[in-house]
């Protein structure tokens, strides 16, 4: 009797444990682009850029109420995730303020994966790149892990107790890469040395001490207004019939995500004791923009809620952050919007697939 009394307050504090998701993460790090930033951009391009859009309202307008340097009305993914474990929303580290103790987002707008100096080099782009590269988020990670953890054994503990981010990766690389004049069928060659640097970057928090490991791949990129605006096609049969979207860029996302998959898999069998997990950006999205009003989206998802113009509300000329272009009434019936990036109602759905499944595996909270 008194055994089995035991048992059961044992059983009962073990499984209180295992549900209380504000206990099993202390800290979040994140590396990425857009997707992931959450004011890093906006801190490296104010001394070169002189009109930063995303920092202007309606940015910010739906959880913030002001612009934050986040891509969206309100919070993202990782916010949503963040909140979800219990620790505060991720500073971007590039602000210097505090002690990232809970965690530093080093993701930045524009990122890519590859090397800012390869782009450059191979006269890849005509655009005007910052040092935001995934070797440089890697580098200020480098920077700050003395301030978090001093001993090897100090800082086996710490991150232990650490979930890493990484993700999105691969759009920007991509987009430069058209944009420098590829064809898509030429991007494809790159595909390859995205996922090589994306393996480099898990390998190297790994060496630091990195035991849970969490990697988005690309959402439907021929989905992505930008795109459906950009390389707008006048033959019926590059589009999806279903969705709309066009199907050589989907048709590259889902190439990225085959490739990702493949490479997680074999850094689990390299490291066993390293909980690695990929998260489908794909599928949510997808499921978001076939049915959007099972999940209590407007009947529109690829018109986005803030820009002007175009065949999805979308123009190059007008859009989100710029003065007069006007965000929807209701963002949380939108699934996009700026035309790259999603509301925090998509967010919301997106983390929640992430954090209990199915879109993750396994799933954060497993
Ligand atoms: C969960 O963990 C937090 C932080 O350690 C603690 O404050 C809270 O009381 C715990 N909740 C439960 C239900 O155990
Ligand atoms: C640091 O600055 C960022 C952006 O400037 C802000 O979002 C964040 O709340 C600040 N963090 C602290 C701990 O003050
Ligand atoms: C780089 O590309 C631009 C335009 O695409 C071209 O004019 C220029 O000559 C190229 N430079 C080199 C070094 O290849
Ligand atoms: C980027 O870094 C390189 C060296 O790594 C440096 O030469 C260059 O000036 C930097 N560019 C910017 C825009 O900061
Ligand atoms: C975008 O707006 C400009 C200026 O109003 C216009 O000339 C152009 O045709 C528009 N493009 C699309 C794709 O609607």
């Amino acid at each position: 009797m008194g055994i089995s009394l035991l048992f059961l307050i044992f059983f009962i504090s073990i499984h209180c444990h295992a549900n209380n998701d504000s206990n099993k993460y202390t800290s979040l790090f994140c590396f990425g682009n857009s997707y992931t930033d959450t004011g890093n951009y906006v801190i490296l391009a104010t001394p070169t850029v002189s009109e930063i859009w995303i920092n202007k309202l309606p940015y910010g307008m739906t959880f913030f109420h002001h612009p934050t340097g986040r891509c969206s009305d309100g919070r993202l993914v990782v916010d949503f995730i963040a909140q979800k474990l219990g620790l505060p929303l991720v500073s971007p580290y590039l602000a210097h303020n505090g002690s990232f103790l809970h965690g530093a987002n080093f993701a930045v707008a524009g990122a890519t994966t590859i090397d800012t100096a390869y782009f450059l080099k191979n006269n890849l782009t005509t655009q005007q790149l910052l040092n935001s590269s995934l070797n440089f988020q890697l580098g200020w990670f480098d920077e700050l892990k003395p301030l978090l953890c001093k001993s090897r054994k100090e800082c086996k503990a710490y991150f232990s107790r650490s979930l890493f981010m990484f993700g999105e990766f691969g759009t920007n690389d991509y987009n430069f890469i058209l944009q420098g004049g590829m064809s898509l069928h030429q991007v494809l060659a790159y595909v390859p040395e995205v996922i090589k640097t994306i393996s480099l970057a898990i390998e190297h928090v790994i060496r630091h001490g990195a035991v849970s490991i969490v990697v988005s791949g690309q959402l439907p990129t021929g989905c992505v207004p930008l795109f459906l605006t950009l390389y707008a096609s006048p033959h019926k049969h590059d589009y999806d019939e279903e969705t709309g979207c066009l199907k050589s860029f989907n048709y590259l996302a889902l190439h990225h995500n085959t490739l990702l998959v493949e490479l997680l898999k074999q850094l689990r069998s390299k490291y066993p004791q390293v909980k690695i997990a990929y998260a489908d950006f794909y599928n949510p999205v997808l499921n978001l923009v076939q049915s959007p009003e099972r999940y209590g989206f407007s009947k529109t998802p690829l018109r986005v809620c803030c820009g002007e113009g175009g065949s999805y509300n979308w123009n190059i000329t007008k859009i989100c952050g710029m003065p007069g272009v006007k965000a929807c009434k209701k963002p949380s019936a939108s699934v996009h919007w700026d035309g790259v990036h999603l509301t925090e109602s998509a967010h919301r759905y997106i983390a929640a697939s992430w954090l209990n499944g199915p879109y993750a595996d396994p799933p954060i909270l497993a």
